[in-house]
């Protein structure tokens, strides 16, 4: 394997010292891309996309011939697990992943297959490692999965939910049975997430972006515990280096303090906490992903630099910003706008790293 030869995100993670701020995008390839939407046409539908290899590498690729992006992102999906255990996912257009089969008893449950990473999910490890080739050691790879709780919604629901009405009579009315289906895919999050590693992710994220629709006393109930249990279970090593682990919870701020306590190496921030307070509250113990509201995208080139001035001053001084969207770019985003943001980060945050 070719040494780094930006390995700024990395260091950032583990709170080491770095000459600028490290960048990148929730969802930076996608559809606001042109060569994306062309790929992507070609590829069929958007899980044939992800099935390809040599084409989940491209656009995984597109995003960094554009931008001085300092890492790179598996091109998959978090539905990909369920997908796997036979729950039969399809996207309808304009409406978000579908399952035909949702998750509707304990039966169901019971019935969950144990998942073989390399198997049933052995194009993902495909992609993975055709991307760490076609790298070439310009920048880390980054692996991911949904959390438990974020991909037990879609299961349960079927599909994007506004008020997560199943899910929720199943966590107050029949606990065992959604605590059975948590841990069963915590134990598929785990094993999947270390075979990406063992393919060549050279650091992992987990996505919880349903976790802030419960209460606080339910979120540590039937979110964080199930995290935990995966960071626990992480390889975090491999080829002589860490393998950082940052978690997500979007609408989480409150509870900050309670995901880093999960031992993971950072936390990703939603735009709606100060980055300021953030670090106030943790910074300490974990480095800190984020916090741009990704609509800042459709403002004028003034405003974007002008806001990346603001969250660079709000962290300061010291290691440990990795520099982000509080959540994924849309597709309405003038690609030229991503890259005055990801520029001003560069040129602005030379002064804090002295
Ligand atoms: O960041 C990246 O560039 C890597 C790729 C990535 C995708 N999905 C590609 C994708 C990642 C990291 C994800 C994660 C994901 N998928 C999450 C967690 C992050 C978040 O946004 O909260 C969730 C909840 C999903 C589930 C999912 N997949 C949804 C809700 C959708 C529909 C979104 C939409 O706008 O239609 C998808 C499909 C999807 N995943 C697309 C992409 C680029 C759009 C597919 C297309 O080309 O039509």
């Amino acid at each position: 394997m070719s040494e780094l030869k930006n390995d700024r995100y990395l260091r950032a993670l583990l709170k080491q010292p770095v000459d600028v701020t490290p960048v990148w995008m929730m969802r930076q390839a996608g559809r606001y891309l042109p060569e994306y939407r062309a790929t992507r046409a070609q590829a069929g539908d958007f899980m044939s996309l992800c099935k390809n290899a040599e084409l989940a590498c491209e656009v995984t690729l597109q995003p960094l011939r554009r931008y001085p992006l300092d890492a790179a992102i598996l091109f998959s999906d978090i539905l990909t697990i369920p997908d796997a255990m036979g729950l039969g996912l399809y996207f309808e257009t304009g409406e978000g992943p579908k399952f035909e089969r949702p998750i509707q008893s304990l039966d169901d449950v019971k019935k969950l297959p144990k998942l073989d990473p390399t198997d049933e999910l052995g194009y993902v490890m495909n992609a993975v490692s055709t991307i760490r080739r076609e790298l070439k050691g310009e920048v880390p790879l980054i692996g991911f999965s949904g959390s438990p709780w974020t991909l037990a919604t879609y299961m349960i629901e079927g599909g994007s939910s506004k008020t997560f009405g199943k899910i929720k009579k199943m966590a107050f009315a029949e606990p065992q049975t959604l605590h059975l289906l948590l841990d069963k895919v915590a134990d598929s999050v785990i094993d999947y997430l270390n075979a990406q590693v063992k393919a060549g992710a050279q650091s992992l994220m987990i996505f919880d972006s349903w976790g802030g629709v419960l209460s606080p006393r339910d979120y540590k109930e039937f979110s964080l515990q199930y995290m935990h249990k995966i960071v626990d279970g992480l390889i975090r090593e491999n080829d002589g280096r860490k393998v950082p682990v940052t978690l997500f919870t979007k609408n989480g701020g409150q509870w900050i303090e309670a995901i880093a306590a999960t031992g993971c190496d950072a936390v990703g921030l939603d735009w709606t906490i100060d980055i300021a307070d953030a670090k106030r509250r943790v910074g300490d113990k974990v480095a800190l992903q984020g916090n741009m509201d990704p609509s800042m995208l459709h403002g004028t080139h003034e405003r974007i630099r002008e806001e990346v001035q603001h969250i660079l001053a709000g962290f300061g001084e010291g290691n440990g910003h990795v520099f982000n969207l509080g959540h994924g770019i849309t597709p309405d985003v003038d690609p030229e706008n991503a890259g005055v943001f990801i520029n001003a980060v560069h040129e602005f945050s030379r002064q804090y790293h002295k």
